[in-house]
């Protein structure tokens, strides 16, 4: 089974089993107000074609975090676009730029993008942390969707190059 590890989580592509605890975390409007196609209230059906149906493999890869036995977000890469989500309680741990950390050494290992992509919203300074942590470096604002809210809202874009990720690695970030 395809799995990634860091010291404290794991990442899998999920199944049905899944689907109760991710639809947790969705179901709260303070994580799915900073995402982007994610409805609100949440969608059980929608959740279920999230979390059940992969990306195509050659485009990308999408799966869940654990803690130990316990689920705490869901993460992803498609097209070159990193995305995160973790539930309320297990916000400030590190977790968010642990796993994405990994994501991204695995997506430039696997996959031949020249570049990784993110956005946040401009209210969502948790998120912009994250990716500066990992190495993304901002690339101007942009008008984004938002299903939860309603509407295109302002984002800080952001890319982090293949060639800026191979030299944090050799550095040994
Ligand atoms: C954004 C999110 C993924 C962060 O996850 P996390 O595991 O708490 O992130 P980390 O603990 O790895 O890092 C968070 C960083 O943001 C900082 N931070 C948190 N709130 C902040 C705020 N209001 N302003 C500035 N920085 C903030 C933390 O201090 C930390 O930085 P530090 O290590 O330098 O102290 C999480 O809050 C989440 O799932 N939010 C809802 C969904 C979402 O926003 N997804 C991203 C869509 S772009």
């Amino acid at each position: 089974m395809f799995e990634l590890r860091t010291e404290r989580l794991t990442f899998r592509h999920g199944t049905a089993s899944d689907v109760e605890a991710i639809h947790a975390i969705v179901s709260d409007w303070d994580v799915v107000k900073n995402l982007g196609s994610w409805p609100f209230p949440a969608d059980l059906g929608y959740t279920i074609n999230r979390i059940v149906n992969q990306p195509d493999r050659n485009i990308g890869f999408a799966g869940i975090v654990r803690a130990g036995d316990e689920i705490v977000g869901g993460m992803g890469i498609v097209g070159g676009d990193l995305g995160y989500s973790f539930g309320l309680a297990h916000w400030g741990k590190g977790y968010a730029t642990e796993m994405s950390r990994r994501l991204v050494d695995y997506a430039f290992d696997c996959f031949n993008w020249p570049q990784l992509t993110s956005e946040a919203y401009v209210d969502n300074p948790a998120s912009s942390r994250v990716l500066a942590k990992v190495g993304f470096e901002p690339a101007g604002t942009a008008m984004a969707p938002c299903a939860a809210r309603g509407g295109d809202f302002e984002v800080h874009r952001f890319i982090l190059a293949r060639e800026r990720w191979d030299a944090l690695r050799n550095s040994g970030q």
